[in-house]
């Protein structure tokens, strides 16, 4: 038994010593009637799975790899977008109050600390015809420096609580906030508190950045803000807006040469 799910509303939990991927686990337990707010959670994963089809290393001990099933009420059907920045916003305010730490949230939904991600999220939906089954919120949190794959194996530039903390860190405390705190912003998603948390930590606002869409597409912007359906506002050089609706943000050290083009 965890003990900090006490303090948490999960109804049910599976725990693995070792799995392939708790999204996969929890995308089966959603696809057999999985209750609200039931947990899959590993100490390590063989074959975790990020956006993009990108593989998410979880070594044993050193992380917090789990998968929360949530039924969505009508309300928040209207706001399925939005369960991936819920995801977001609740890692923040989960490090922020726990650990006091000044994280930021890259957009879409990747908690950073001092431009430098300790979290990635996977939110995956499982339907039968038009009937929603269930969504699976899926959180990979490094923890201890060991979780933190070596900088060839990244696209972008990696770190973990207990360096940005400077002492160790209880993860299954953390584990404990995030739950809470996704509890607390679910009922929220999509109200004017809820856009104005994700925006207002928005990492790399007004600055140029290149969206990719994938490896031959991409745009290069300065980051404005989000808009109401949780797009990212880009302006160009003359200030005229665009918003993006899916990709993957890298920062751009320099502003383009190439004026008013917002295609790289
Ligand atoms: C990303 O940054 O690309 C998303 C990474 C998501 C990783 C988590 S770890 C728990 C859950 N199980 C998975 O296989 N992936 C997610």
């Amino acid at each position: 038994m965890i003990e900090s799910l006490a303090r948490t509303n999960v109804r049910q939990y599976r725990y693995f010593d070792s799995i392939e991927s708790t999204n996969n686990e929890a995308l089966r337990w959603a696809e057999s009637g999985a209750p609200d707010f039931s947990l899959v959670i590993a100490n390590e994963q063989i074959k975790g799975r990020g956006r993009f089809d990108r593989r998410w290393v979880t070594r044993p001990g050193t992380s917090l790899a789990f998968s929360l099933i949530l039924q969505p009420t009508e309300r928040e059907k209207q706001n399925l977008a939005l369960f991936s920045p819920l995801c977001g916003i609740a890692v923040f305010e989960a490090v922020t109050s726990f650990l006091h730490l000044d994280a930021e949230i890259k957009w879409p939904n990747d908690v950073l600390y001092k431009r430098k991600k300790f979290c990635g999220i996977l939110v995956e939906a499982v339907w039968n015809g038009s009937n929603l089954r269930g969504i699976v919120l899926g959180i990979g949190i490094n923890i201890s420096p060991d979780s933190v794959p070596a900088d060839e194996d990244q696209n972008f530039p990696v770190t973990c609580l207990e360096t940005a903390a400077g002492h160790p860190v209880d993860r299954y405390r953390i584990l404990q906030h995030v739950l809470n705190a996704t509890d607390k912003w679910r009922v929220q998603i999509g109200s004017p508190e809820f856009m104005a948390l994700w925006a207002e930590h928005l990492a790399f606002k007004d600055e140029w950045v290149r969206i990719e869409h994938s490896e031959k597409s991409s745009i290069i912007g300065k980051v404005k803000g989000i808009d109401h359906l949780g797009r990212l506002v880009l302006a160009d050089q003359d200030g005229t807006e665009t918003s993006v609706e899916t990709g993957d943000v890298h920062l751009r050290p320099e502003t383009p040469d190439d004026p008013g083009g917002l295609h790289a």
